[in-house]
């Protein structure tokens, strides 16, 4: 089940339990901690006297009272003190006992701040990375939906130097390495089929022809009317046979390759049971772009054939897309973990890869 990451106030969010990061007596504070108490009303401060506090890496859990879900875990994240005191592994266990009570109290879904990123000075980069790791290992074998909750912008922080290798991508990803290949394809196609050189215009410089065709949809309408001109159009019936594998076909081909389950292939994607299911089912339906490219980054599918396969479902990839760039960035890198991506993609503003549940 998908691993969304919002911006939001965590007292706002709809999702089944809401986490708050206490501290060990459980008795209010300040961040997250006075945020719910103060949305919660008084009673919930009462029902957590009777809890008798809570230690580091553990929860427990509450009524939710005046707030707009069911429960409240409150958990308690560990105090940064330089990461040799265990930190890593007892912010993992926060995480991990949430969400297990989340399930043992029959919720399906749960929203959590960044535990321990503020007033325990846990550094976010890490305390975000040690979120993911337990988000992502105890979706492998849970239905649970997710929500990591971002208040502010300062409080997401990825690696430096990650962020500044993908602008670097963004700023000089515009012309493809294989732009001058596929440009050559062009003219020679159009001199076969023709047996002519390509119009004058077409014999620009190569720095000209970069800049003419940045959009390279106009080299193909220019191409595809020559195409029309050499060709007659053969009759629609026979037309309609040449119908290519369609993107579902393609999935569901390369899931048998790989020797993948579904599964696990819609879990690595990050996408929704429901939705793989009716992709499965339904021939004629077309997924949106993000679920595409969340399916070939689940594929581990290299650049060629992630265009393929956004080919079959009507997209391309855009360099003039920021979501398009960034996670062909990725699939360059060859890193295929949907959860990091959409980490980048989220820092860029993006929206992210796989299904986003309607709260
Ligand atoms: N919704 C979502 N996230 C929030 C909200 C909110 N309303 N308010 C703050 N945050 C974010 C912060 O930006 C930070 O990234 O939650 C993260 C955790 O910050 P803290 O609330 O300071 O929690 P933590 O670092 O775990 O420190 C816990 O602080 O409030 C006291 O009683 C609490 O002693 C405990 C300590």
């Amino acid at each position: 089940m998908p691993f969304e990451i919002v911006r939001n106030d965590i007292t706002k969010m709809r999702a089944d339990a809401i986490v708050n990061a206490a501290n060990n007596s459980l008795l209010g504070g300040g961040g997250v901690d006075g945020a719910i108490h103060r949305a919660a009303g008084p009673q919930l401060l009462a029902e957590c006297r009777g809890l008798g506090g809570c230690e580091t890496g553990n929860a427990k859990i509450t009524g939710a009272y005046r707030l707009p879900c069911r429960f409240v875990i409150h958990t308690v994240g560990p105090v940064w003190q330089g990461g040799g005191q265990n930190e890593a592994a007892l912010l993992y266990s926060c995480y991990r006992r949430s969400m297990e009570l989340a399930c043992e109290n029959g919720c399906e879904s749960i929203a959590f701040p960044l535990i321990s990123a503020g007033a325990y000075g846990y550094p976010k980069a890490e305390a975000l990375a040690v979120a993911t790791s337990a988000i992502r290992d105890f979706l492998l074998d849970h239905e649970l939906w997710v929500y990591l909750v971002v208040y502010d912008r300062a409080s997401f922080v990825l690696s430096s130097r990650l962020m500044a290798n993908i602008q670097a991508f963004i700023d000089d990803g515009a012309i493809p390495p294989d732009f001058e290949e596929t440009q050559k394809m062009r003219v020679l196609r159009a001199e076969a089929l023709h047996g002519m050189a390509p119009p004058a215009a077409a014999q620009q410089s190569a720095a000209k022809k970069k800049k003419r065709l940045l959009h390279p949809g106009a080299a193909l309408t220019n191409a595809w009317k020559t195409i029309e001109e050499a060709e007659p159009a053969p009759g629609l019936e026979a037309y309609l046979t040449q119908m290519d594998e369609s993107f579902r076909d393609m999935l569901l081909r390369k899931i048998d390759e790989q020797g993948i389950t579904d599964a696990a292939c819609y879990k690595r994607a990050n996408i929704d049971r429901k939705l793989f299911n009716k992709i499965k089912n339904q021939k004629d339906y077309r997924p949106g772009k993000p679920t595409v490219l969340a399916f070939a980054v689940a594929l581990r599918l290299p650049l060629e054939e992630t265009r393929e396969m956004l080919m079959k479902a009507g997209y391309s990839l855009s360099h003039s897309s920021r979501f398009d760039l960034i996670v062909e960035y990725f699939i360059r890198q060859g890193v295929y973990d949907i959860f990091e991506i959409n980490q980048a993609l989220f820092a860029f503003d993006q929206g992210l890869l796989g299904t986003a549940a309607q709260m």
